[in-house]
């Protein structure tokens, strides 16, 4: 049985719970795709799909957005995963998780999941840093990133 994982990452931690995912599953092969270089992904060999983004600015990544969309149906007729890192809490995150995935997709997935997120200063751009300062009040790097959560994830992942 074949695992891919698509995930888009801006600053490497919906990266690393991709990571921690693969890390976990018990398939045999578990390829992990970043959807920034691969536009055009084949699927249909995989028997399950994981998808993962987070959100800046109220939007998760358009690029994951444009592959649900195009994918749907195919996407339909696999076990499927979904999940989101985000540094707002309940119940702001699952309303971003909500608009971030289409009904018909989280109706279908396995298992969804808000895995936290982190704030990391030192991978941030200048603006980047201005706003999150502005509107957080955070002036130091901080990790929110829920293992627990990934560790249930791939439980259900697995069992399913
Ligand atoms: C400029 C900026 C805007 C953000 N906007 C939001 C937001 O609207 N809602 C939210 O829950 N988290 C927001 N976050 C937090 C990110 O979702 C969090 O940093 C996440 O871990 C990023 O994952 P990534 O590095 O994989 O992209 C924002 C972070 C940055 C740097």
């Amino acid at each position: 049985m074949a695992t891919a994982i698509l995930y888009r990452s801006k600053h490497g931690t919906t990266l690393k719970a991709a990571q921690l995912i693969q890390a976990k599953l018990h398939d045999k092969i578990i390829d992990l795709y970043n959807l920034r270089h691969h536009r055009s992904l084949d699927i249909e060999s995989y028997d399950t799909i994981i998808i993962g983004g987070s959100i800046h600015s109220g939007k998760l990544q358009s690029d994951l957005k444009r592959l649900m969309a195009k994918k749907q149906n195919e996407l339909l007729s696999k076990k499927l995963g979904l999940f989101l890192c985000c540094m707002e809490e309940q119940p702001k995150s699952q309303h971003q998780f909500n608009q971030a995935f289409p009904e018909i997709l989280r109706n279908h997935a396995v298992c969804k999941s808000i895995m936290g997120g982190e704030f990391l200063l030192e991978e941030m751009n200048f603006a980047e840093k201005f706003l999150i300062k502005k509107a957080a009040g955070v002036t130091n790097s901080i990790s929110k990133l829920k293992l627990e959560e990934i560790e249930y994830f791939a439980a259900k992942v697995n069992a399913s």
